[in-house]
């Protein structure tokens, strides 16, 4: 598939089949999502993988859809909160990259934000000044949805003389 079909079939999967998912897989995936963008090579992005205990504190309305693996994507704190944005764009293009790789391979994403509100960060033990991108749910998808229509881009551009 293109790189453009890749991006306009990619869904948000809300429930997943059993089915585990290679380790080694889920790590090509997230070293390939590790070529995203990030100013001067800060690499913002770190990673928390989710048991089940915490899983359950976590206590989601479908635990994730049931998906076989979940992980929390933070980003690093920066000394000004205009590097501290930065990194956190970077780390959303590490989570967009991760999202297509899996996607190529058909294993599909839920990408929830309930991880930065305060009590779930405790939780996590997400430490003081990192921001949490999101948690994710990924596994093989057991129900795919439509695409959702986007406004014309023409509609989002301003040019400027
Ligand atoms: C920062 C961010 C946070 C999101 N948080 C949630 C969430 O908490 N719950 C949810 O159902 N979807 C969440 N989503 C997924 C969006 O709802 C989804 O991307 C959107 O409906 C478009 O659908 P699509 O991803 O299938 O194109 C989040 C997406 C982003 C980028």
């Amino acid at each position: 598939m293109t790189i453009t079909n890749l991006i306009k079939t990619r869904r948000t999967i809300k429930m997943f089949k059993p089915d585990p998912i290679g380790e080694s897989d889920l790590m090509n995936w997230l070293e390939a999502a590790s070529y995203a963008p990030n100013h001067r090579m800060t690499e913002p992005w770190e990673l928390l993988f989710l048991g089940p205990d915490t899983r359950a504190k976590l206590n989601h309305k479908t635990d994730f859809g049931s998906a076989p693996v979940v992980f929390a994507i933070l980003s690093k704190p920066a000394a000004t909160s205009f590097e501290r944005d930065e990194n956190v764009m970077a780390s959303s293009c590490f989570a967009q990259n991760f999202l297509l790789a899996a996607h190529e391979a058909g294993v599909g994403s839920y990408w929830a934000s309930l991880g930065a509100l305060p009590h779930n960060r405790d939780i996590l033990g997400v430490p003081k000044d990192y921001d949490v991108i999101g948690i994710f749910g990924v596994g093989y998808p057991a129900e795919v949805p439509n695409a959702k229509p986007r406004t014309p881009i023409m509609s989002k551009i301003t040019y400027l003389s």
